[in-house]
């Protein structure tokens, strides 16, 4: 007897806008994108990312649901299904499909790790602001248990101490237990919440976080907006902090901090990894290209709308990241710290954990600050964490053929082989850092192009209009089919083969040096050869029973829907 997956849906529309809009919204939203718009010239930054957004966002965004609701029409939810059924059941698709789900995989294996700090933040704050009322309550131990940290380095030693950045292993010592501990209480709660299902899992929760989390994103502004010049000097208001996003010019600064002229925005915009970093910030954030959205779309009914659905979540998406994360995390830092001090900063971890927590030392509630702003990062990556495993799980089900539970036993131990890597050699953060490299940069770039080049050129643009087109609530535009094939698709091939010519052989050769990169790639291989090992075992044993409908409807039927 067969197990047949069973039909599993969105309940409402508002449910599935919610859950893609939580699977979009999340660290990338609040961390890296204000990362991103500091490191690349604050408001020059932000004409590339416009660009992308239109060009790249909105039509493969709006392609990948599409694919999604096709392939969930017949029965299919993970992208080897996908890609298999929306090439007309094309063996090589297929594997690709399969391939590409080591992308949520892999970037999995870390993000739930960059979760779990904070929550660890989150909590440290909560335990600092009620210690003088009595409640006592601390986290953490040694050095660090119950202390009111103090300003400049310390945050740096801290954040070091308590990621394991400074030694390998530091996580399994008893210092780093509390983090460890975190670690797999939010590795829990995804699997589990996965485990409950599209509906009873991942939808109530994204409905009962959504609230919350503009709650958070609303004390953080209201007192990021009323502090007006806290510290009284030129330049350092809220309105410059504003300013400083959305300016394409910005001053420029001698050694001893005078300002010697403005930069031209051309300066920027000539720089062609000024469109990289925002083209790739668009994928992360909006979570295309990385099997999320078109799974999650999977999921919606035959006939429901996708066209208005989609724009929402990205609609949704582009308030939380440009107006909510800018207004939270840009201007405190240059009331606080000047715009110089804010160039100063290289990643996205340190402007978070770093250069925020200076700041709210120094600002009035800045302990309650800082519980808030760490409490709506947690609770932002645990709805786009979930975004991460759901394709995992789907897969393993249609490989398989086995039971909800199996399969997410399954997913949670590779889960596990992973990110015990990322976990373990923590030192310098090397190995999160490969596996947000190759999985959150190059990958996504890899298989934009695959996604995007099935939709368009395989699948056809006739299909794709007319699958958009189907049950939606507003006119859909004629010529997007159009964009995604004739403006996306060289849009991304351009962007890729810039980005690798840039940027590969130096991460190579760097690779090639260090043990933790080698490790980490070695897994990745070990991971690639599994999945598509699985893919082709799949499709072999869905093209011997002529079966190629995920609900096991016989070929000819299907084929018929197909035509
Ligand atoms: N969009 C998420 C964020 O901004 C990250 C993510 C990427 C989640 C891809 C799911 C898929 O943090």
């Amino acid at each position: 007897m067969r197990n047949k997956p069973r039909h599993e849906h969105w309940g409402s529309q508002i449910g599935v806008v919610l859950a893609v809009a939580g699977s979009a919204v999340g660290l990338g939203n609040f961390l890296r994108f204000p990362g991103q718009v500091v490191n690349y010239g604050g408001g020059a930054f932000m004409i590339p990312y416009v660009v992308s957004l239109l060009l790249v966002a909105i039509p493969i965004s709006m392609s990948e649901w599409a694919l999604g609701r096709f392939a969930g029409r017949h029965g299919y939810h993970s992208p080897l299904g996908m890609y298999y059924v929306a090439s007309g059941r094309k063996r090589g698709w297929g594997i690709v499909g399969g391939m590409s789900m080591c992308v949520p995989f892999v970037i999995d294996m870390y993000y739930i790790f960059v979760e779990a700090w904070c929550l660890f933040y989150a909590l440290k704050y909560l335990g600092g602001m009620l210690e003088p009322i009595g409640l006592g309550f601390t986290l953490g131990s040694g050095d660090f248990a119950g202390m009111r940290l103090g300003s400049g380095d310390e945050y740096e030693r801290f954040f070091n101490a308590t990621t394991g950045a400074n030694q390998n292993g530091a996580l399994f010592s008893r210092a780093g237990a509390p983090l460890l501990a975190t670690t797999i209480f939010c590795v829990a709660i995804n699997f589990l919440l996965v485990y409950r299902g599209v509906s009873k899992g991942i939808e109530k929760f994204s409905k009962r976080v959504a609230p919350l989390i503009l709650l958070c994103a609303l004390i953080m502004i209201i007192r990021v907006a009323t502090l007006g010049n806290p510290l009284g000097r030129p330049g350092q208001s809220f309105l410059d902090g504003l300013g400083f996003m959305w300016n394409p010019t910005r001053d420029v600064y001698n050694a001893s901090g005078e300002i010697i002229g403005r930069a031209s925005v051309w300066t920027s915009l000539l720089n062609p990894e000024t469109w990289l970093a925002a083209t790739a910030q668009i994928f992360y954030s909006v979570s295309i290209c990385i099997c999320a959205v078109c799974t999650y779309a999977s999921y919606v009914r035959p006939k429901d709308d996708i066209a208005l659905s989609g724009l929402s979540a990205t609609a949704t998406n582009e308030f939380c990241e440009v107006v909510l994360g800018g207004l939270m995390a840009i201007p405190p830092a240059i009331m606080f710290l000047g715009s110089r001090a804010a160039d100063g900063f290289s990643s996205s971890f340190q402007l978070g954990f770093i250069v925020l927590p200076n700041v709210f030392e120094l600002m009035p509630l800045g302990q309650l600050c800082g519980f808030v702003f760490f409490f709506l990062l947690f609770s932002a990556s645990v709805t786009s964490s979930m975004s991460l495993v759901l394709p995992v799980v789907a897969f393993f089900r249609e490989a398989f053929r086995c039971s909800r539970g199996a399969s997410v036993l399954l997913g949670a131990a590779i889960h596990l082989v992973g990110a015990f890597i990322v976990i373990w050699f923590t030192k310098g953060l090397t190995a999160l850092d490969t596996y947000d490299f190759w999985f959150a940069n190059f990958a996504p770039f890899l298989f934009a192009i695959f996604q995007t080049g099935l939709a368009a050129f395989v699948w056809g643009t006739a299909k794709l209009r007319e699958e958009i087109a189907l049950g939606s609530k507003i006119k859909p535009p004629t010529f997007l089919a159009f964009v995604v094939k004739y403006l996306s698709f060289p849009y991304l091939v351009v962007i890729a083969i810039f980005w690798a010519s840039k940027n590969l052989k130096g991460r190579v050769l760097a690779t090639m040096q260090d043990y933790v990169a080698q490790l980490s790639i070695g897994f990745f291989l070990l991971l690639l050869a599994f999945l598509f090992t699985l893919s082709v075992v799949t499709i072999r044993r869905w093209r011997a029973e002529g079966i190629s409908d995920g609900y096991g409807i016989q070929t000819e039927k299907e084929d018929n829907s197909r035509s």
